[in-house]
């Protein structure tokens, strides 16, 4: 889609389709008001046909104001309540009723509804990301490709102000290059197991160097063996499928500023192994390498934007299978640091594939290190599908993270890291296990991390509740990319 800002009042240009918001109370707001020229708009609210209420529009054609097409009314809910989750959802509503009728231009006149005081440049991102994502579609296994695909070309984002022009622009090339991230991040994780592999995860890794100019390195089986990563070897194990060991690195500043790593689960297929899973939904553990997928969708973002700032992506990335070779519950592994683990539960095994990346980071003495995985059930019952899982060794840090969690609307919560849940990982025979039993599954995880991330600022992502949609809206949701790439532009901006 393409998009500009243009400071234009509703009516003055034609276009397929204008957007102006209504507040509940047949409220008009600032922009449908100056469409309202002859009380038309006015004269229909009054009918009752619309009330304003958040979620719902109303279509209208031949509309003698500005002789545009169709004007779309969208509800905003209450002026009162209006915020950025109601911003959010009204471009959303927006962008899903304009796709659905025959526009292939609209302008939207939305940005310029106040929001909580977020600035034009926040309120032109957002849009242009919810407008790109209103059309994406994952339709690269389907042998026929959906007629009813949205229509919108071209987008015009309408600001009030000639000042705003130049922040709204701003906001919109961030805009798009998040978007940008974001669906490739979605395509990632919709891919089915048989496709997106460790191979294929490392020849996409392979093409955003090309395009981006990043260095790219693969490494496999027998460079692991030699690094000592006994500990993603042993997921490894049951698999055909080879495992490989991805390290993207994207150089935005000077040689010597030290990086933020990126470090991404991607177990491409998770059945569990040895401690196998059961049948149901099992198919949704092909989302089991969204942390790969968002590291390399941010690396997009990051790529797009040309971000001034040193940025590294590490992917440890294989199958977890059963089978004759496969690691069995009891085993004991050396990993990359030194430490031994008691393979309790092979279904354990993010941490296992993540403990060995976050040695291999030391080589870099990051600034910081941030790990995402869909590493835990018990993350799910926790915060649900609403809140990420935010765990770190640094205050600051995690402070920073939720900041550009809250500003890119992408949540997370910060759970604790407390000492005194180690002692869960106790093992009689190694030097601790890789489970700590069913009490606060996530915190024992995150500690297991911990134990690998002593010489860095460290913070653990589990985005086993947001990563993906299951059910009738089954899918990738490419989080945490924006909050990954809100914290790095604030880093850039420095
Ligand atoms: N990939 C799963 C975590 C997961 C489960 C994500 C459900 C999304 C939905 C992970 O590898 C896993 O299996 N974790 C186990 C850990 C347990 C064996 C300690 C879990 O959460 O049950
Ligand atoms: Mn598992
Ligand atoms: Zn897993």
């Amino acid at each position: 889609m393409d998009f500009s800002i243009k400071n234009v009042q509703p009516g003055r240009s034609k276009t397929d389709c204008v957007i102006v918001g209504v507040f509940e109370g047949r409220k008009l707001s600032a922009a449908a008001a100056q469409l309202d020229t002859q009380g038309q708009l006015s004269k229909l609210l009054r009918r009752g046909d619309m009330e304003g209420k958040s979620g719902t529009t109303l279509l209208l054609h031949n509309v003698p104001e500005g002789g545009s097409e169709r004007v779309l009314l969208v509800g905003l809910g209450r002026e009162a309540d209006f915020g950025v989750k109601q911003y959010r959802e009204a471009v959303a509503t927006a962008m899903r009723a304009v796709n659905a009728t025959g526009a292939k231009a609209a302008e939207l006149h939305l940005a310029t509804v106040d929001v909580d005081g977020r600035d034009i440049g926040w309120r032109a991102q957002q849009a242009v990301t919810l407008a790109q994502e209103s059309v994406y579609r994952f339709e690269l296994m389907k042998s026929r490709k959906d007629a009813a695909k949205p229509g919108l070309k071209e987008l015009v984002l309408a600001v009030s102000d000639r000042a705003d022009v130049k922040p709204a622009e701003a906001g919109l090339n961030r805009g798009r290059a998040l978007a940008e991230g974001m669906a490739l991040t979605k395509d990632l994780g919709n891919l089915p197991p048989n496709v997106c592999t460790p191979s294929y995860l490392a020849d996409q890794a392979r093409e955003l160097g090309k395009r981006y100019r990043m260095k790219v390195q693969v490494f496999d089986r027998t460079d692991m063996e030699k690094m000592g990563m006994g500990a993603l070897l042993a997921v490894a194990r049951g698999s055909h499928e080879p495992p490989k060991f991805i390290v993207v690195e994207h150089r935005g500043a000077r040689k010597e500023a030290k990086p933020v790593v990126l470090v991404g689960k991607g177990v491409t297929f998770d059945t569990g192994g040895i401690s196998i899973k059961p049948a149901a939904e099992m198919d949704e553990m092909k989302f089991d390498m969204s942390g790969a997928g968002s590291v390399l969708g941010t690396l997009k973002a990051v790529g797009e934007m040309k971000l001034p700032l040193n940025v590294v992506g590490l992917i440890p990335t294989t199958e977890n299978m059963p089978g004759g070779q496969a690691t069995k519950p009891g085993d004991i592994v050396k990993s990359m640091s030194g430490q031994t683990v008691e393979i309790l539960n092979t279904d354990a095994e993010g941490r296992l594939i993540l403990c060995d990346a976050l040695s291999y980071a030391e080589r870099y003495e990051p600034s910081a290190v941030i790990d995402i995985a869909t590493l835990t059930g018990a993350c799910v019952i926790a915060l649900g599908h609403v809140a990420s899982g935010l765990f770190a060794n640094d205050d600051a840090l995690a402070q920073e993270l939720l900041t550009a969690a809250d500003a890119a609307h992408d949540r997370a919560w910060r759970m604790p890291l407390w000492d005194d849940y180690q002692d869960q990982l106790k093992s009689n025979f190694a030097d601790f296990a890789n489970i700590g039993g069913r009490p606060a599954g996530s915190v024992t995880a995150a500690c297991f991390l911990a134990r690998f991330a002593r010489k860095f600022k460290w913070a653990h992502l589990d985005i086993a509740g947001t990563a993906w949609r299951g059910g009738k809206e089954k899918g990738a949701t490419a989080r945490p990319v924006p909050m990954l790439t809100a914290f790095l532009v604030r880093r850039a901006e420095g």
